[in-house]
């Protein structure tokens, strides 16, 4: 018998530092011009520790391509009269190419109203009705950032799609749905036989087994287990979760959806969490807002 061929363990830091490095020669190059370079904004409403992480992560990730950014924050009883009104600011100031409002939003604002609201043209999350629906019909659309981010590391490791088998397992609007459509798509990088599988998928584990690729976006800490994966496929962990660990010093350790020191043996190609999947959602975002400032998906 051969040896086992061991897994490359997709490296998401190192692809998104590439394509940092060349927004940021591009974004030098429009500011020599005397360009003021793009500019990308948030909306972070109320205290959680983790969309403060994001939006902090968001900003020193702009800062450092060379772009603006801007946070404006309140408190999570604002109303949501008023953040309409602050979206309505956001959308008229010439000043910013684009800019997202972080989720969740608390309980007592429609995120969809609000998310609604948002002018298509700056939408650099691509959550909008218009943008997602362009992107099913496979129209230029800002796409959100992580299935973007998925697809630019599928590609990257030349990572075979055409034909093959992707099992997406979660339906949600930010990452499986959007992937599941991107990757059926009769584009180049796409044209996958996809299958979408959720909380109500009978005999999952059967399915799963099919699958070439198999994306994990449900949100359960290592819910996909070596048994449920085929010899040689490629896994993508979307998830992202904090287990307590008082052996840390932060008090917790990361892991993802996925089983990864088991599964690490059975496959070709494998994300690590961290250090997978989220440094490129960031990434695709400041891409987003530098086509954005560039109006080449809206002009
Ligand atoms: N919350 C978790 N992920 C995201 C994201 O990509 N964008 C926004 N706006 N909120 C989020």
């Amino acid at each position: 018998m051969g040896k086992k061929k061991q897994a490359v363990i997709i490296d998401g830091r190192q692809v998104a530092a590439e394509l940092k490095e060349s927004i940021k020669k591009e974004v030098a190059e429009m500011i020599d011009k005397g360009d003021n370079g793009p500019h990308l904004a948030a909306v972070l409403v109320g205290d959680d520790p983790a969309s403060e992480t994001y939006v902090a992560s968001k900003e020193k990730a702009a800062h450092a391509v060379g772009m603006m950014s801007s946070t404006y924050r309140y408190p999570a009883d604002v109303s949501e009269k008023e953040l309409l009104e602050v979206v309505d600011y956001l959308n008229n100031d010439d000043e910013i190419d684009g800019y997202i409002v972080q989720l969740p939003l608390p309980g007592h604002i429609d995120e969809n109203k609000i998310i609604h609201h948002i002018n298509p043209a700056k939408d650099v999350d691509g959550f909008t009705p218009e943008n997602v629906g362009k992107m099913v019909l496979g129209q230029p659309a800002f796409l959100s950032a992580t299935p973007y981010g998925i697809m630019e590391l599928l590609k990257y490791y030349k990572i075979p799609i055409a034909g093959k088998h992707v099992v997406v397992l979660g339906r949600s609007n930010i990452v499986g749905r959007p992937l599941s459509i991107l990757l059926s798509q009769k584009k180049e990088g796409a044209n996958a036989t996809v299958t979408l599988c959720h909380s109500a998928t009978e005999n999952l584990g059967e399915i799963t087994r099919t699958a070439d690729i198999l994306i994990a976006a449900i949100g359960q800490p290592q819910f996909v287990k070596a048994d449920m994966v085929k010899e040689g496929a490629a896994v993508i962990d979307v998830g992202i979760h904090r287990i307590k660990d008082a052996t840390k010093k932060s008090g917790y350790h990361l892991t993802g959806d996925v089983d990864f020191d088991e599964v690490v043996k059975k496959v070709s190609f494998i994300t690590p969490v961290p250090g997978g999947v989220g440094p490129m959602t960031i990434a695709m975002l400041l891409k987003n807002t530098l086509l954005a400032h560039k109006k080449e998906i809206y002009s």
